[in-house]
């Protein structure tokens, strides 16, 4: 196992108070990307997903809905979990909050936390959302006590608690965020936790004694926690129970990876480290926020305004692939950006279909039309060796800090360079004549071969599609050692290239 790293990725666990959306597979693809990247790696990943079942948000609609809240969490959590084949995610557990190995995980860390001597009793005055779970701090909150999230009013709460000394840990944060300029990332979202930082961390509930949907608190069972630091959680409690044959903690924590919406940084940036150091547990490495998806004109996604992108009508009419790609091309990941559905066939038809899609059919009907499905063991055109030279390297550096959007541009600079070399060479007119031959070889494997690596790297992105590619081309690693082109001829020989069904079918 030398030199075999663990890469342990998570992504935040999502309310079981609706259905999934957008949202949720967006963040769920981005991670996915990332996770399968680092396999190709050849890393020992371990990729946690799943639902956050308890607290107010659950609770509240599971009431609306006229049910008790494990029914209502059961019902939805199954909807979460059938997401993860629609999406084609390669999550390798999927945590539920209800679970109670989970349950007695959360009281184990909690307690240690108590016993360290950072939880005391004390009464909460202040501003709650009851949609974030949110005890809001005087500079969170919109003019009118409203939510700056959800925009809906605030509530009072006036409550007995157990509170959790995170102010304690004020220094010890700054330290880490001082030591590691990447603890959070982008850098705009590391500049949002400096600030809230630097505004002076207060305690915050540890418990809820008003609730009864959660975990209770071992010392004082009339108690339940806080819904997010049971949430928060999940990420260190899963690894002991996902496997049943193995405990997974020491193998995978801390954390590389936490990927999450810009709406719940202060939780993971500043709640959480300080929670495991209370508890004294290692951090996570990084935290990667990303951005929200707002509609094509711009304004928040909502029913009312007929905007939604329905990710499950995008599966239906472009597939899998196309959602996955198109989230990731479009949107910088990290940032906010505007998609609809409209955007999404454009770019299936422009890019999807008529340059990657034609770049295979194309290639492997002249290699069966010219060359009888040989591939010409040559050596590859050297202006092509240089356009992919150090291509795998530079799209393992962007993955290094989350970039999934600038190293798929990367990549597709690439398939545009390879239909402009189908246009430079015109091989239907080498074909015409002999003399040619040579080139026409030449020409061909440098297709080949150009494909061949293109797909590999696009292999996180759009896997359907380019498994089968690849298995026509007779050439399945996907490992990024197999992301080179071959200096003298093919890897796979060639033989018999059988005919390629378009990878992206015209569409109404
Ligand atoms: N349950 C908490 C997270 C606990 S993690 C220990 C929660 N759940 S959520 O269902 O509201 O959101 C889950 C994830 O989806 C969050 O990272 C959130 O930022 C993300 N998104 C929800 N709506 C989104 C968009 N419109 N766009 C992009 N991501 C968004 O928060």
């Amino acid at each position: 196992m030398s030199g075999v790293m663990s890469y342990f990725i998570t992504t935040a666990i999502a309310y079981v108070n609706g259905p999934p959306h957008l949202g949720h597979a967006y963040e769920e693809i981005a991670t996915d990307v990332i996770a399968r990247h680092m396999r190709q790696r050849g890393e020992d990943v371990f990729f946690l997903t799943g639902t956050d079942e308890h607290g107010e948000p659950v609770a509240d609609t599971a009431k609306a809905h006229g049910l008790d809240p494990q029914a209502w969490a059961d019902q939805n959590a199954q909807r979460f979990i059938a997401l993860m084949p629609q999406l084609n995610i390669s999550n390798d557990f999927f945590i539920r909050t209800t679970d109670p190995r989970h349950k007695a995980k959360v009281q184990d860390v909690l307690q240690r936390v108590y016993d360290n001597g950072h939880v005391y009793q004390g009464l909460y005055e202040g501003w709650y959302c009851p949609r974030c779970a949110d005890f809001k701090v005087e500079n969170e909150i919109l003019d009118g006590n409203r939510c700056p999230i959800h925009e809906i009013a605030l509530t009072r709460e006036t409550e007995e608690n157990w509170f959790f000394r995170l102010s304690a840990f004020q220094a010890p944060l700054e330290e880490l965020f001082a030591a590691n300029r990447d603890f959070v990332m982008p850098a705009r979202a590391m500049n949002e936790a400096e600030a809230f930082l630097g505004s002076g961390l207060q305690d915050v509930s540890l418990s809820r004694g008003k609730l009864s949907w959660g975990v209770s608190v071992p010392w004082d069972p009339s108690h339940v926690f806080y819904v997010w630091f049971d949430a928060l959680l999940n990420y260190y409690t899963a690894l002991s129970f996902a496997n049943p044959e193995e405990d997974y903690t020491d193998r995978y924590w801390p954390a590389n990876l936490h990927v999450i919406g810009k709406d719940i940084l202060k939780f993971h940036t500043i709640f959480w480290p300080a929670m495991l150091m209370a508890a004294d547990l290692p951090v996570p490495q990084r935290v990667f926020v990303h951005g929200f998806l707002l509609a094509e004109d711009g304004r928040k996604m909502s029913k009312s305004l007929g905007n939604v992108l329905d990710p499950f009508e995008v599966i239906e009419q472009l597939g899998t692939d196309a959602l996955r790609f198109y989230l990731l091309r479009e949107v910088q990941f990290g940032q906010d950006g505007n998609v609809g559905l409209a955007g999404c066939r454009a770019r299936y038809e422009s890019e999807l279909a008529n340059e990657y899609g034609n770049l295979a059919s194309r290639t492997v009907a002249m290699l069966r039309r010219y060359r009888a499905g040989n591939v010409p063991a040559v050596a590859p055109d050297p202006e092509i060796v240089a356009q992919f030279d150090g291509l795998a390297e530079q799209v393992s550096a962007l993955f290094d800090r989350a970039d999934c959007t600038q190293a798929l541009e990367l990549i597709w600079q690439r398939v545009r360079r390879l239909n402009r070399y189908v246009e430079e060479r015109q091989p239907w007119q080498l074909a015409k004549d002999d003399s040619q031959a040579a080139a026409l070889d030449q020409t061909l494997t440098s297709l080949y071969e150009g494909l061949r690596v293109l797909s590999v790297l696009l292999d996180p992105y759009i896997p359907q599609s380019v498994e089968r590619l690849l298995a026509v081309l007779g050439a399945p690693d996907t490992a990024l050692g197999a992301a080179r082109l071959a200096a003298a001829g093919p890897l796979a020989g060639g033989v018999d290239l059988p005919e390629l069904s378009p990878l992206f079918p015209k569409r109404d």
